[in-house]
């Protein structure tokens, strides 16, 4: 199955997608994920998307299809997907129709996480993760069981986003709101959005979301 997951930064988009890898065996894409490790390789997309990412605008088009483009060609991705923070505009979500239609595939389902705006700021500001396995946690929200240590995988090397601080936020949110909100009815002409209020605890919403991907597959 192909499921996309859709939400304002902070919505927990990242946090699901974990979630669904790990219960039905199906591979997380994050494009964020992806263009971090192309600025930390520092390759010619990595230095432009670099900029714009420490601005909180969208990465162009272009080095977003691309790199999606190579990670979908890969073995490992035929049990099937799940899109974090991919469609962001109009124009990826027709390339991403175009993409999958090579391959004879279409979309399952367009979850979208909804939140306020207000709680994403104190969610992102919270915000850490696991260096070594990508486990996210939160200052209040998840702390790993013993401080600095992570409870999947036992390193103790936390690390915080570039992006994540208020101003850099302040402009993601409002990318969203510009370029991203339009796919909720993009997904919704098509029936296959399903619509999941954000704003519980973390399980709580992850029933929700597997209910919503059974229902889809
Ligand atoms: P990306 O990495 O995709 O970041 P984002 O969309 O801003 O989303 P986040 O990762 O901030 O949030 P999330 O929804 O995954 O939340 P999380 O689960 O971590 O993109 C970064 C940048 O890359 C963009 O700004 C852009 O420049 C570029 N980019 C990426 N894709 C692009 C594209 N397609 N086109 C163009 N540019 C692109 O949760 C947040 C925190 O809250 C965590 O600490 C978590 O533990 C906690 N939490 C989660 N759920 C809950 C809950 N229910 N209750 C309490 N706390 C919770
Ligand atoms: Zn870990």
């Amino acid at each position: 199955p192909v499921l996309i997951l859709l939400g304002p930064p902070g919505a927990g988009k990242g946090t699901q997608a974990r979630m669904l890898q790990k219960r039905y065996g199906l591979v997380q894409l994050s494009t964020g994920d992806l263009l971090r490790a192309a600025v930390a390789e520092g390759s010619e997309a990595g230095k432009a998307a670099d900029k714009v990412m420490k601005s909180g605008g969208l990465v162009s088009d272009d080095i977003v299809i691309a790199i999606l483009r190579d990670r979908l060609a890969a073995p490992d991705t035929a049990k099937g997907v799940i899109l974090d923070g991919f469609p962001r505009t109009t124009v990826q979500a027709e390339a991403l129709d175009d993409l999958l239609a090579e391959s004879g595939q279409q979309i399952d389902a367009a979850i979208s996480l909804e939140v306020d705006d207000e709680a994403m700021v104190h969610r992102i500001a919270g915000r850490y993760a696991c260096a070594a396995c990508g486990e996210g946690y939160h200052d209040s929200f998840k702390q790993p069981q013993v401080e600095g240590v992570c409870d999947v995988c036992g390193a103790s090397n936390m690390k915080r986003r570039a992006d994540d601080n208020a101003e850099t936020v302040a402009e993601r949110l409002a990318a969203y709101h510009r370029q991203t909100a339009p796919l909720i009815t993009y997904y919704e002409k098509r029936g296959a959005l399903q619509r999941i209020d954000a704003m519980g605890p973390i399980d709580e919403i992850a029933t929700t979301v597997s209910r919503a991907v059974s229902k889809a597959t």
